[in-house]
């Protein structure tokens, strides 16, 4: 028999080491790994010996669907987000930073299923019943049926929710809490939460109950995050969202029955979270169109679009190494804009301190917002606003040529709906609409829209000089 060996596993991402080190080799964090004993999660300790399998009963893909597959909350927002409702028989995995919003939009949604006549069980392990209940009252959920226990033992939880009726959907808040007795470790590390959600997917499997599982992000140490378990799951969503903002996004990474390119907006009020079904206005709602450094992305978030404002501002650095800030976008990517400014347009930056914002605590994931971007900073580096009804798209090579992105004409159709008359789009665009109200120039490359900002690459060459 084999000696029982402990693994060190970060509990941020699930790097296996062999020793304890300060540094996790796979994420980066700090002080995250923690011994645990890997054959705890398992039960087959030193000395079982593994039982004979027994064979299953094979089946064939035609066979009944008892119900329907889906079971849709009419939270259109969380709908879109889940691909068209919550899958029976599936895991969905939530993940968030605490506070969020995770347990609220939850709520939400099993009141409305319940109103529906679905069979909801809610299982906080966080909260004390009290506490749900205030916040159900609040939410104006209080006087639905969705049946609620205070616990975090897996074994009793998968005990309550076999007794009866099987649930339609039951809500797991948090697999953090969760412990099991099979597991040596303490809760909240992988091995405890790995085997608590395991077991949970095992059950909605086995019942073709939807399970919903929430997770928070952890920013340092002890406690795993939800990433450890995103594989195992059919769905992982993620709440985004600024403490200082009052909308959040529900945005799906993983899902094995429908998109993944989906997000649901939602602003947090004080009884609630309410849907936001025309984003765009949302984040356009505090824009001052007349100062230099912004420019309006159109861009797409799966099958919807969204406009949002992209803000920059370049200004003479007072230090050694100018600074690069980024938020709401990816801090490589505008190393790239600027280095392809630089190379192919003769815009100077070595000197300026450059900040970029995504206006309302929005986060861009898409390479159409190059064009955006770009135009933003040339347009505060000149100090010239740019037209406030126009908006810009395209991916920008290394090269300086402008690519053609996909959905042209809905990005247009939205941004003519919302009052803009002009975009700058990339040229050899496809699917470009037939006398629409909408004017729009084509680019071919970066030197052309720069040109285009400045008047002429050498006013801007002068405006570089003259600081
Ligand atoms: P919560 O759902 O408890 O977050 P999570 O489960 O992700 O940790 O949300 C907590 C925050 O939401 C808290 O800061 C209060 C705020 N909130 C409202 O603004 N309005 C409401 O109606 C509710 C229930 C919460
Ligand atoms: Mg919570």
């Amino acid at each position: 028999m084999a000696k029982a060996r402990t693994q060190f596993i970060c509990q941020n991402c699930g790097t296996v080491h062999t020793r304890w080190v300060g540094k996790c080799e796979g994420c980066g964090q700090w002080n995250t790994i923690v011994e645990e004993d890997p054959m705890g999660g398992i039960g087959a300790g030193p000395g079982r010996t593994p039982k004979k399998g027994r064979p299953v009963a094979l089946t064939t893909l035609s066979g009944e669907i008892e119900d329907a597959p889906r079971i849709t909350t009419g939270i259109s927002e969380l709908d879109r987000a889940t691909g068209g409702g919550f899958v029976r028989g599936s895991a969905v995995l939530i993940g968030g930073d605490p506070g969020i919003g995770k347990s609220t939009v939850l709520m939400q949604a099993a009141a409305a299923l319940s109103r529906q006549g679905h069979r909801i069980i809610y299982v906080s392990g966080e909260e004390a019943v009290a506490q749900v209940r205030l916040r159900a009252q609040r939410l104006g959920a209080a006087d639905t049926d969705v049946l609620l226990a205070a616990e975090t033992n897996v074994e009793d939880i998968l005990a309550t929710l076999g007794e009866g009726k099987r649930p339609d959907l039951a809500i797991i808040d948090s697999i953090q809490t969760l412990w099991s007795d099979t597991a040596d470790s303490a809760p909240g590390t992988v091995t405890q939460v790995r085997t608590g959600v395991q077991a949970m997917i095992r059950f909605a499997k086995q019942t073709g109950a939807a399970i919903v599982l929430v997770g928070h992000v952890t920013k340092e140490g002890q406690i795993a995050g939800p990433r450890v378990v995103e594989h195992m799951v059919d769905a992982v969503l993620y709440f985004e969202g600024d403490r200082g903002h009052h909308y959040r996004i529900l945005r799906t990474v993983k899902n094995r029955f429908g998109p993944t390119d989906e997000i649901g907006v939602f602003e947090m009020s004080d009884k609630g979270l309410r849907e936001v079904t025309n984003p765009s206005e949302l984040f356009l709602g505090e824009r001052n169109s007349k100062s230099p450094g912004a420019a309006v992305f159109a861009g797409m978030e799966g099958t919807r679009p969204v406009l949002v404002e992209v803000q920059a501002l370049v200004a003479p650095t007072s230090l050694g190494t100018p600074r690069r800030a980024v938020v709401g976008w990816d801090g490589a990517r505008l190393s790239m804009i600027l280095a392809v400014l630089e190379a192919h347009c003769g815009v100077r930056l070595g000197q300026h301190d450059v900040y970029l914002n995504i206006a309302g605590g929005y986060r861009i994931t898409e390479p159409a917002a190059d064009l955006a971007v770009a135009s933003a900073l040339v347009s505060s580096l000149a100090g010239l606003a740019l037209p406030s009804d126009c908006v810009y798209f395209g991916e920008v090579s290394l090269s300086g040529a402008i690519r053609p992105v996909a959905h042209t004409a809905q990005r247009l159709k939205e941004a003519e709906k919302l009052g803009f008359s002009q975009a700058v789009l990339p040229s050899a665009s496809a699917d470009l609409p037939k006398g629409a109200g909408m004017s729009w120039a084509e680019m071919e490359s970066l030197p052309d829209l720069v040109a285009r900002i400045a008047g002429s690459k050498a006013a801007l060459r002068q405006t570089d000089d003259d600081d």
